[in-house]
């Protein structure tokens, strides 16, 4: 089996790679490298110890579209590719809504030209809004409070309905918690360009002595240390949690949606005390307001995954806290220092 992975030299999508190679899935990655590097293929082939192929083209150019899939032979998608700062989608919406949403259009009707009707797609907990109460399930209403959110929400209902019309398509909407961490290796990683907007990030960050200190946003939140609460997963289970959906996917024709989380509620504190006892690093923070848009506590009921993926998240907040820092350490400039298969 071949899958096509939109987006798989980013974050998730290289951990992704690496787990299907892995698992014997053959790959070809499709990116326009607009927030990544094509060094990562590289790390991928050094650390897979397999040819990772790849195409560089845009899923906005319906001709390139149309002849990936005339040139190679592909039974299923993933796709990863698409926008993701929510501060940005909010001053530029409509760069958001075209690349997140006219992209998986012209990859849906590319894909239904080519008779190739299984895609699996990157959703995120962002479509369970600001009022449904946690722990958040597959069935509850969806609803956004941002542009970037609003693709989600919108491509979600897209894809179900594409399957809905025609009983040939199998779909599956894949809803990630935080994804955090990086592959034991410390070689891919998260690579956030200029002031990083999420919390790993940053806090790494602050480790490694590039900001002077964490802003926590608030500290009058109804959790218990008043601090935010997210259901923060090692992207490795993220990773392997994209196995077992796209094996369930190739086998049940349809429409599925699954959360990917632990089912934990961590707070901002906890977050950072761990990353420090862990790592024997001091993070200094300074409370600060709420950062507006956010909500209290976000965690996932994960029963729906464990039941119909056999799958469940397997590595600790610790193994999360030291992964990350590892990966930040040895990538002190991400991958522009190495044109080589490693980062060492
Ligand atoms: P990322 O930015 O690291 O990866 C996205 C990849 O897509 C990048 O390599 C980028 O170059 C590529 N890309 C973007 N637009 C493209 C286009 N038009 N054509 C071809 N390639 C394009 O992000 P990530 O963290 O790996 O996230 C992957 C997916 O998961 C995204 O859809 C994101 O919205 C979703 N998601 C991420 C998180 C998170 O916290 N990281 C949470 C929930 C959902
Ligand atoms: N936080 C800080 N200081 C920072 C950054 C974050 O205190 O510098 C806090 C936030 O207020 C929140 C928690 O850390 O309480 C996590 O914030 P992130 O920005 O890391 O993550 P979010 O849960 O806000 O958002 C993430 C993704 C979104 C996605 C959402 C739901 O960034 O794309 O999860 O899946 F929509």
């Amino acid at each position: 089996m071949r899958v096509l992975v939109t987006g798989g030299a980013g974050y998730i999508g290289s951990h992704t790679v690496l787990a299907l190679l892995a698992n014997d899935i053959d790959v070809l990655v499709l990116d326009n490298f607009s927030n990544s590097y094509p060094q990562v293929l590289k790390r991928l082939e050094h650390l897979s110890e397999k040819k990772v192929p790849y195409v560089e083209g845009d899923i906005l150019d319906v001709p390139f579209l149309e002849k990936v899939f005339a040139e190679h032979e592909i039974d299923a998608v993933i796709h990863f590719a698409g926008f993701k700062a929510v501060g940005e989608s909010v001053e530029k919406p409509l760069k958001y809504y075209n690349n997140n949403i006219t992209g998986t259009i012209n990859l849906l009707e590319v894909m239904a030209k080519a008779n190739v009707k299984n895609i699996v797609f990157s959703s995120s907990a962002t479509v369970y809004g600001m009022t449904n109460p946690v722990p958040f399930k597959e069935e509850m209403p969806t609803s956004a409070t941002n542009p970037y959110g609003y693709t989600k929400v919108v491509i979600e209902r897209m894809i179900n309905d594409v399957a809905a019309s025609d009983p040939e398509w199998t779909v599956t909407n894949l809803r990630y918690f935080n994804p955090i961490g990086a592959d034991k290796s410390g070689d891919i990683g998260e690579l956030p360009s200029g002031i990083p907007n999420n919390l790993m990030p940053y806090i790494t960050q602050v480790a490694i002595k590039k900001r002077d200190h964490l802003s926590v946003f608030g500290d009058d939140y109804d959790t218990p240390d008043g601090t935010g609460v997210r259901d923060y997963i090692h992207v490795v289970d993220l990773a392997n949690g994209h196995v077992q959906a796209l094996e369930k996917n190739m086998a049940e024709k349809g429409s599925k949606t699954y959360n990917l989380g632990t089912g934990k509620g961590v707070s901002v504190l906890d977050l950072v005390h761990t990353f420090e006892a862990v790592n024997g690093v001091k993070i200094p923070y300074e409370i600060v307001d709420r950062r507006p848009g956010d909500i209290a506590t976000c965690y996932a009921d994960v029963t729906k995954a464990k039941e119909e993926l056999g799958w469940e998240a397997e590595l600790s907040l610790e193994d999360m806290v030291r992964d990350s820092w590892n990966w930040q350490q040895k990538n002190p400039n991400g991958y522009e220092d190495s044109s080589d298969g490693s980062s060492n």
